[in-house]
């Protein structure tokens, strides 16, 4: 048994070396697939694993001989890397700083995002935890105003072919299986949204992706737990506020091509690979606004258990 993903559906293969296990049992700790035991003082694997060695890799992370390696699932022991130091890390004050000074930014100064600063994007945000390994996320990038705009005039011009989607006859249609809380978001904000985006597009103005010089798309797989895109997206765009870049996440586009055949072929012309549950988009480019104060948010609510 093996949990699939879009990239491999076996198990890992566990090896240990006997030789080098001192039966110390951390590997057997951090194991959550419970699938390996002490035996005669040294580890092995064991007949309860849940869904076999999902290839998480922490057993070889945390071994202090290097007696454990992980083969498949994409992950080799030459996945793993030595440390940084703890003190080298971010600390709170440091992380709060940069989370209290982020605004979603769509005013860009047309400087282009260097190559370097979108591998080292991509480098953080690969580091994102997500449901399963190994990661089910896609990420398609467009690095240029240029490319931005290409993909976000094609869009415009798909969504003019699927602009009976928000029509008054539809939504009427709709109302009964959807419901009220669709019905009041599809005439309030999804409505408004394909009016604004094709109306100004066509005068040359982009106020889907705001003409920023990178756009990053996070997706996922059939297979992919929802959260996962979402989570590395955050990654990414914390990276970029660590790089100084601007950064604006858009919820607005990815619903709008999961379905029918014009969603699959504008996808295919992207090199989208799946239609996924959820995704996001995130923009980043140097801002040509600078804000003087931080804002105070709230959450919906915060229950905390007696
Ligand atoms: C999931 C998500 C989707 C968003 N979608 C859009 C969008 O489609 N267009 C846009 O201009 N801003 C979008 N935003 C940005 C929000 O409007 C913005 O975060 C919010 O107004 C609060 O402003 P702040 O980020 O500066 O605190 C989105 C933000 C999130 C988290
Ligand atoms: S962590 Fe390493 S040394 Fe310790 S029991 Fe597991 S394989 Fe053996
Ligand atoms: S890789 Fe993960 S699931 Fe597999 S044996 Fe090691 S800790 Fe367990």
């Amino acid at each position: 048994m093996a949990i699939p993903t879009s990239r491999t559906k076996e198990k890992a293969e566990i090896r240990i070396n006997e030789e080098l296990c001192t039966g110390c049992g951390l590997c057997i700790e951090v194991c959550s697939d419970f699938g390996l035991v002490i035996e005669n003082g040294k580890a092995r694997p064991g007949s309860s694993a849940v869904f076999g060695c999902v290839g998480c890799g922490h057993c070889m992370a945390v071994c202090p001989e290097g007696a454990i390696e992980i083969h498949g699932r994409t992950l080799s022991p030459e996945d793993l890397f030595n440390l940084p130091p703890r003190e080298k890390a971010a600390d709170y004050a440091q992380l709060l700083t940069l989370l209290q000074r982020r605004r979603s930014i769509r005013e860009f100064d047309g400087r282009p995002v260097e190559q370097e600063v979108v591998d080292k994007i991509l480098e953080a945000a690969v580091t994102a935890p997500m449901g399963l390994p190994p990661s089910d996320v896609n990420v398609l990038v467009l690095d240029s105003k240029e490319k931005n705009r290409a993909f976000v005039k094609d869009f415009c011009e798909f969504l003019e072919t699927i602009r009976w989607f928000v029509s008054d006859w539809f939504l009427v249609l709709m109302r009964p299986f959807w419901g009220k809380t669709n019905d009041e978001m599809f005439r309030d904000f999804v409505k408004p949204c394909f009016d604004i985006f094709i109306s100004r597009m066509k005068k040359g103005e982009n106020v889907v992706t705001y003409d920023a010089p990178l756009v990053m798309y996070f997706y996922g797989s059939p297979y992919t737990d929802p959260a996962d895109p979402i989570v590395a997206a955050t990654y990414a765009m914390i990276a970029g506020e660590s790089m100084g870049l601007g950064t604006c996440m858009l919820g607005a586009i990815h619903p709008l091509i999961q379905y029918g055949g014009k969603a699959r072929k504008f996808r295919k012309q992207y090199g989208i690979k799946y239609a996924s549950r959820e995704g996001l988009f995130v923009i980043f480019g140097y801002p040509s606004v600078k804000y003087n104060k931080g804002i105070k948010r709230t959450f919906a609510s915060v229950t905390r258990m007696n």
